[in-house]
């Protein structure tokens, strides 16, 4: 495909998504019947299709409408490319540009130049302060791709070498101990030998590096209440600190944690709800709560234009019923550590400060909140709350 192919089959993409579909379905869609599109095309369509959703606001401004089109020229104009170059007319390449086109289109302001809903804008700057319009900007860009060496079977330097091997180049995270940022041969590592051999998983640094933050001892019994896919309960095995336990209201979220544990080397037992009565007291129970993702909207972009007030408030509810359940499986003295991936207030600070002070029960030890970053280097936003079990 050419590269104006390539902006048309983005254009029709958009579109199909402004009428409703959700991105990976209008992608999907569009490959299967683009059957002459090579991996790079896709690859390129895709970044293409990505780089508009996460900037859909400030490329609609830029481009003078929000349709595909529009925001295609928004997003050409934003990266300062001429878009006649492109909008040619030629067969497969998106017609000439009009008079109206040509001369529509403004430079974006606010929280539409942020690429934030105008609620969620204030709430970003009352969460991040001076950090929030570098980290909602950050959100505009692709996320890097980050490995977690599993330590208990190699140790930094040689999964580096062994991606080397498979023609990856991966270097050292500062963010964790665990951490490698991939800089090149990134779309080769499901297929490789350390990957599949469980050397190293897919998992963002400061994902990493909140794992690594919450308290574990060698005799501890850990229970991962929101253990999903096991990205967390992963890399708390892979510490070789006490016994871990995942769990998750639903539980075919993990289907491939036995799996992935066995290929990590890492025992991992999985718990229905009704049995967790039954195994606990714990020393160590982690939260990963559902939350409205906007620590990671980069890599899942439809979600920061789908967020409502209502809806923040109904994942701020379940969040709170979900602490209230899993505290009484926590032993007295012990630890429960509430995480989300979200940098919002709500999600986090209040939704603790809320269940601290229900009751004398429990206290706040420590609290950390890592913020979107952009860059090379740049990680997901997250939150963790060490909270302390006093009777
Ligand atoms: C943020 S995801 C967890 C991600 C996972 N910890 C990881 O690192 O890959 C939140 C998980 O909470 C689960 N969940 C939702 N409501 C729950 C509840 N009431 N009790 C336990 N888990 C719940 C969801 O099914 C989802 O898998």
């Amino acid at each position: 495909m050419t590269p104006a192919a390539r902006v048309q089959a983005a254009i029709e993409i958009l579109d199909r998504i402004n009428a409703g579909a959700a991105t990976e379905q209008a992608l999907t869609g569009w490959a299967r019947g683009a059957r002459y599109a090579g991996s790079k095309d896709r690859a390129a369509v895709r970044d293409h299709v990505f780089t508009a959703i996460r900037g859909r606001r400030s490329l609609a401004a830029l481009g003078g409408g929000d349709d595909g089109r529009a925001i295609m020229l928004g997003a050409l104009r934003d990266a300062g490319i001429d878009a006649g170059t492109l909008f040619t007319g030629q067969p497969h390449a998106p017609a000439t540009l009009t008079a109206a086109e040509a001369a529509a289109g403004r430079t974006p302001q606010g929280a539409e130049a942020m690429d934030l809903p105008d609620w969620l804008w204030p709430l970003f700057r009352d969460a991040l302060g001076q950090e929030a319009a570098p980290a909602a900007l950050a959100l505009r860009d692709r996320a890097g791709v980050h490995l977690r060496v599993n330590t208990a079977r190699i140790d930094r330097p040689g999964a580096i070498a062994a991606l080397a091997d498979e023609g990856i180049t991966a270097i050292a995270h500062p963010a964790a101990d665990t951490a490698l940022t991939v800089t090149d041969g990134q779309r080769r590592i499901r297929q490789a030998r350390a990957f599949d051999t469980g050397l190293v998983e897919l998992q963002d640094a400061a994902s990493q590096a909140l794992s690594l933050a919450v308290p574990l001892s060698a005799t501890a019994r850990v229970l991962d209440y929101c253990a999903g896919g096991g990205g967390k309960t992963l890399a708390l095995a892979a510490r070789g600190l006490g016994r871990i336990v995942a769990h998750d209201a639903a539980p075919e979220r993990m289907r491939d944690l036995p799996a992935r544990a066995a290929r990590a080397g890492q025992p991992v037992q999985i718990a229905r709800t009704g049995e967790l009565a039954g195994l606990a007291p714990f020393d160590t129970v982690l939260c990963d709560v559902p939350c409205s993702g906007s620590g990671s909207w980069r890599r899942a972009p439809d979600g920061k234009w789908a967020l409502t007030p209502e809806r923040l408030d109904a994942l701020c509810a379940i969040q709170g019923e979900i602490l209230s359940a899993a505290a009484p499986l926590v032993a007295p003295g012990g630890t429960l550590a509430y995480a989300t991936c979200s940098v919002l207030r709500a999600e986090n600070e209040d939704q603790v400060a809320r269940f601290v002070g229900a009751g004398p029960g429990w206290s706040l030890t420590t609290s950390r909140t890592w913020p979107i970053t952009g860059g090379p280097e740049g990680t997901d936003g997250f939150h963790l709350s060490i909270l302390t079990r006093n009777t």
